[in-house]
């Protein structure tokens, strides 16, 4: 293995050399060693090319069909159905009166069977679902593998348990449940974001119509396959596949009674106009920049594994993402030293590549975003460096990014990039770096890396997130509950508290 040199070299957003405004810090010569490509098995994967409404138990055919593409290679995979505000009416009305003939009527034991039931089987077929969130959504596969696909299971298993116990879970309060719970979900963590709704809102006794995002539509629709399976009633489970004016329609249908909802925060401002006056309860997950806070005295090793996961992961396409990077200033230096080294070991490429640390861009037009974005930084002044990997020649693609030198000002301080860019700021007291941390219009997580537990307490109790992390970064749990503060929204998802969303 040879070692690594470091070039002095002006780089673009896309990597090619330019004359920017900004300093440059010198980027790393290209990646030195290489591994063997160890591209995940795809045989065992089923996939229609053309996947109709899942309503009531059945595929229902509609008007207009659109294409999902691989974003790794531009392919398309397969063709969805763009539902319209009829089919949308069709969906929610399935929806009722699978509520009112047989969800609401069975026991809260049998409810947690079949979620139960849908857990299993999709642990069954785990693998398939993985390959295909990889595939539709440009994920790297060691991702999909440990953390989407086994955590969405977990949440199934989780709120399995819960839907006997309500009243335990609410102690002296009596609990019931509301009727159509309407779901809109991002392009992010499909399957994820589809578990995190759909399973507590099925434990809590509502039924369900869930729209997927876009551009990654297919595990839901293999979610229809596993409900199937799972024999759970028709109708209690709804999937459909469409843009904004479909999910617009789930919002201001009058018999949906609960909107849950996870994207951006503009289209969550719209929502909660549209619903302004109704008696909808309703739930946001939306944006952040979250603060990830340096202390001198944190075991920097850890904490540069901890930086790498909380922006790189999903190639930064996470709302809880560590996207503001908050050192010491007396730590600065070696920070960024060894964030750089460890940037080049970052392996970009194939999301079926069982190496690869960082996949494709989800879409060209969050890769247009991210650009925009990065020059933006340029321009204001702040120092880019980027990793100088190779990248594959179709497909989107984003070399992982940094700014140091980042001001409060600067609009990469302040934006949700969503994409694999992280911006430094320094910080020398404390105080100035909780001062720092809450200087945001979001509050949805933050991180805190210190040697000292009080210090730890201390930060976290003055942040205003709503997760928040010690020592570590990104991890999540069923049973602990996930939302945010300001303009990251509200109610919380996960945990005891996620099942009070979908009662009353
Ligand atoms: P988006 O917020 O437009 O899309 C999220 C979901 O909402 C999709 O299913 C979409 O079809 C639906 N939707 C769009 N307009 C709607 C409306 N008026 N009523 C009801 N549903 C509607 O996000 P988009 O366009 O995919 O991404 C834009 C930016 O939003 C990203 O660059 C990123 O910064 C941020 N974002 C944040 C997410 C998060 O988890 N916090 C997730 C996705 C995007
Ligand atoms: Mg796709």
């Amino acid at each position: 293995m040879k070692t690594l040199t470091e070039q002095k070299q002006k780089i673009s957003p896309n990597g090619n050399p330019v004359k920017t405004n900004g300093k440059s810090t010198g980027a790393l010569k290209k990646q030195q060693w290489n591994y063997s490509k160890s591209i995940e098995d795809q045989k065992h994967i089923k996939l229609k090319s053309e996947y109709d409404l899942f309503i009531g138990g059945k595929w229902v055919k509609t008007k207009k069909y659109f294409e999902t593409i691989n974003p790794s290679n531009e392919e398309v995979i397969a063709k969805v159905a763009y539902a319209s505000e009829s089919d949308v009416d069709k969906a929610v009305k399935t929806a009722e009166r699978a509520y009112d003939k047989v969800w609401s009527k069975i026991s809260a034991k049998d409810r947690g069977k079949y979620i139960f039931r849908i857990a299993r089987i999709l642990q069954e077929k785990a693998r398939e679902f993985a390959v295909i969130e990889s595939m539709d959504g440009g994920k790297a596969i060691k991702e999909s593998k440990t953390v989407d696909i086994p955590l969405a299971i977990a949440h199934f298993f989780y709120y399995a348990g819960w839907a006997d116990k309500l009243d335990l879970a609410f102690a002296g309060r009596k609990v019931s449940s509301i009727g159509v719970a309407g779901q809109i979900i991002p392009w992010n963590f499909p399957l994820l974001m589809a578990a995190w709704k759909i399973a507590p809102a099925l434990a809590c006794g509502n039924t369900v119509v869930i729209k997927s995002a876009e551009t990654t539509p297919l595990t839901l629709y293999k979610l229809a396959e596993v409900i199937q399976e799972a024999e759970l009633p028709e109708g209690v489970v709804n999937i459909i596949s469409g843009d904004g004016m479909t999910g617009a329609a789930i919002v201001n249908h009058p018999k949906t009674k609960k909107i849950a909802f996870t994207g951006s925060t503009e289209v969550g401002k719209i929502i909660m106009r549209q619903i302004a006056g109704t008696d909808k309860k309703i739930t946001l997950e939306l944006g952040g920049k979250a603060a990830n806070i340096i202390f001198e005295d944190a075991p920097l090793d850890a904490a540069i594994e901890g930086i790498i996961n909380g922006i790189y992961f999903n190639q930064g396409h996470v709302c809880c993402a560590g996207s503001r990077l908050l050192v010491q200033e007396s730590v600065k230096d070696i920070v960024i030293k060894k964030l750089k080294h460890r940037l080049q070991s970052l392996k970009v490429g194939d999301p079926l590549d069982k190496n690869t640390d960082v996949g494709a861009i989800n879409s060209k037009m969050q890769l247009n975003k991210i650009k925009e974005l990065v020059q933006i930084g340029i321009d204001e002044g702040a120092t880019f460096y980027q990793s100088q990997c190779e990248l594959p020649s179709r497909g989107y693609w984003f070399r992982p990014t940094f700014f140091s030198d980042v001001a409060q000002s600067h609009r990469i301080a302040n934006e949700e990039i969503f994409g694999p860019v992280l911006s430094i700021l320094t910080f020398r007291t404390p105080a100035e770096a909780v001062e720092k941390a809450n200087n945001t219009f979001y509050g949805l997580s933050a991180g805190v890396w210190t040697d000292k537990g009080s210090k730890i307490f201390k930060t976290l109790s003055k942040i205003r997130a709503g997760v928040v992390w010690s020592n570590t970064y990104n991890k999540f749990n069923p049973a602990s509950p996930f939302g945010g503060y300001k303009e990251s929204g509200f109610g919380r998802e996960g945990g005891r508290h996620g099942l009070a969303a979908y009662l009353k």
